[in-house]
């Protein structure tokens, strides 16, 4: 257990998604299968938080309860204020479009829809746009990703890492405060893993998006501000990543300066706050 600053130390930061003693079955036949085993979990605004454990351990379930995919069968989940647990489908569908956004390892492009159009897709659910800001905004996402001479491409027309960033910019279509990924990189090389993990990483930096994501790499992982490991349908550990325990620069994402960068934690270069700072509100956030 890293160093924990005194709980009066911490400022209170703003949770975003509060996941509070959930369970999770699935029935086969006659049999119930336990996928979470009463998991709580804090996350906080603006924090990119890893989920890492053996397969079949939860992580999947988890993300998706978090992201409202999937409902726990006990417990409570509350996403941005809302407690989705009692919300009806077509209210949760709307707040998954506005304040969600999905990036899945098979990237999940509609295939018939070029590279421009899978981006506007969900923003045409979500109708807050008028059409042309609409093209507007899927072109300058494109371009954010790198993709600006591919809008017209079909999927079937761009590499894996490609795709991945059509995935990413149609993950912020809608401006979601949230984005959820589920092995983002399980289907890329290495280097291509490692470029899409920074242009994620970028979007907790300069966006202050909040990221919850699963990988089995670990050095994908090191991307993140803490990871929680699963196992057997509960969470048996955080640690902060390299970066946040050394207080200095992440090894795989160039000069991020991680105090001076993050703008909701607590005062950097306080005796208190580093370099613990991102470890610190461990002890209240898995409860
Ligand atoms: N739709 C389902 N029906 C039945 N059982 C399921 C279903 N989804 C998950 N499970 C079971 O729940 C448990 C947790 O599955 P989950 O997919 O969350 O694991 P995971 O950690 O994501 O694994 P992996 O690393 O292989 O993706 C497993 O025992 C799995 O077999
Ligand atoms: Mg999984």
């Amino acid at each position: 257990m890293p160093n924990v600053v005194p709980h009066s130390d911490v400022i209170i930061q703003d949770v975003i998604i509060q996941i509070d003693n959930v369970h999770k079955s699935y029935v086969m036949g006659k049999e119930a299968v336990p996928a979470l085993r009463g998991v709580s979990l804090d996350i906080r605004r603006g924090e990119m938080v890893c989920l890492m454990g053996p397969s079949g351990s939860g992580k999947t379930t988890l993300l998706n309860i978090t992201g409202g995919l999937d409902s726990p069968g006990r417990g409570h989940v509350t996403i941005d204020g809302h407690n989705i647990v009692s919300m009806k489908e077509e209210g949760l569908a709307r707040l998954r479009l506005a304040t969600m956004g999905f990036v899945f390892q098979t990237f999940n492009l509609l295939s018939n829809f070029t590279a421009l159009e899978n981006v506007e897709a969900p923003m045409v659910l979500l109708g807050k746009w008028p059409r042309r800001e609409r093209k507007a905004r899927a072109e300058a996402l494109l371009t954010s990703v790198g993709l600006g001479d591919r809008m017209e491409h079909y999927p079937s027309e761009l590499s894996g890492g490609q795709q991945q960033r059509v995935a990413i910019a149609r993950a912020l279509a809608n401006d979601p405060a949230i984005v959820i990924g589920d092995e983002m990189t399980g289907d890329l090389d290495s280097a291509t893993g490692f470029e899409i993990m920074t242009l994620v990483r970028d979007l907790k930096d300069r966006q202050g998006k909040t990221i919850v994501y699963v990988t089995h790499d670990p050095r994908m992982a090191e991307f993140a501000d803490y990871t929680v490991h699963m196992l057997d349908g509960r969470i048996v550990d955080e640690a902060a990543s390299a970066i946040h325990r050394a207080g200095g620069e992440h090894p795989a994402h160039g000069n991020v300066a991680v105090a001076a960068d993050a703008p909701d934690h607590d005062g950097a270069g306080s005796p208190a706050s580093a370099p613990y700072a991102r470890t610190a509100p461990v002890a209240e956030r898995s409860r």
